[in-house]
């Protein structure tokens, strides 16, 4: 925890005292009772953590900057052993009492993302919209690293560069880091931290469409959209893996390349179950 010099880490932990009882109301009802569209885009985006680190019933993932932890107790209803941590103790007493209430068997602790050792235990690990609220990204990292067994996945949820202008008022009015990292920075990063299989994800944070012709062009046009402004999309999905046991690298998969060089395409199944290639393949008889 950082010494009473800290003043950056300080205003984290008074943030949840300093933003009043409204504020207050919303850290603890988090994700829901805010505008359709604020709370339907957060859970969208536990749908994408879900699928991401493709979390199942039984694994292991420790939350980073959890903050009321909400995401870390959604895991916990998933069936996963999920763990949370945050700088603020007020965060953290929030996140166990609204545990509690729930009947979670979840793990919440007050510590600081840029120093904590929590050894080679989890399957998964995520940084939902935490990594900016410290301005030694490699320290966090290099935590997230050390937290992940061998192959294990990381998550990085961050908002976009223009965030370090956008985040200004609450950093004047509380004293909070808030910095904007563009996703090649992000990847440089994971790298430096010791990630593998880096790769950043494109989401559209799927509206809903009728059979509109407005709708329709909408849905079409929405994608290319997004990723024609790539750096400046709303919410930065970068996933990455920690090296697997043994020592061999994990295969980088780049845009455009199914599968390495070399390595011979798995047979593909057809939708009544049989592989596609399981038929015999005609050879030319010699004569
Ligand atoms: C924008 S909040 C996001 C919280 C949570 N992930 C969520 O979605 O509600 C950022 C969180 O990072 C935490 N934080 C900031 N610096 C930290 C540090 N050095 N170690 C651990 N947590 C930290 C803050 O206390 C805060 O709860």
């Amino acid at each position: 925890m950082p010494g009473t010099g800290d003043n950056r880490k300080q205003a984290e932990i008074d943030y949840p005292a300093a933003i009043g009882e409204a504020g207050r109301a919303w850290l603890r009802s988090k994700p829901f009772a805010n505008t359709p569209r604020e709370s339907a885009r957060l859970l969208i985006d536990f749908g994408y953590v879900l699928q991401l680190l493709d979390l199942r019933p039984g694994m292991s993932l420790c939350e980073l900057g959890c903050g009321p932890g909400w995401m870390t107790r959604f895991a916990a209803r998933h069936g996963v052993q999920a763990e949370g941590y945050d700088i603020s103790p007020d965060m953290i007493a929030i996140a166990r009492e609204l545990a509690a209430e729930e009947g979670l068997d979840v793990h919440f602790e007050a510590a600081d993302m840029e120093e904590l050792d929590l050894g080679r235990r989890f399957d998964a690990g995520l940084l939902y919209d935490a990594l900016h609220h410290s301005p030694r990204a490699d320290l966090v990292l290099a935590t997230a690293h050390r937290a992940l067994k061998p192959g294990g996945r990381l998550l990085l949820a961050e908002p976009n560069w223009k965030h370090r202008f956008q985040g200004r008022d609450a950093a004047g009015e509380y004293g909070v880091t808030e910095i904007g990292y563009t996703p090649r920075r992000l990847k440089r990063l994971l790298r430096e931290a010791g990630f593998t299989d880096v790769r950043r994800f494109h989401n559209t944070r799927k509206r809903l469409y009728s059979n509109s012709a407005r709708d329709l062009a909408q849905h079409l046009a929405e994608p290319l959209v997004y990723r024609s402004l790539g750096p400046s999309a709303p919410l930065s999905l970068t996933r990455a893996a920690t090296r697997p046991a043994g020592g061999a690298p994990a295969r980088e998969f780049r845009a455009g390349r199914a599968r390495p060089r070399g390595v011979a395409a798995r047979p593909r199944p057809c939708r009544c179950g049989r592989s596609l290639r399981t038929r015999p393949t005609r050879t030319r008889r010699s004569s």
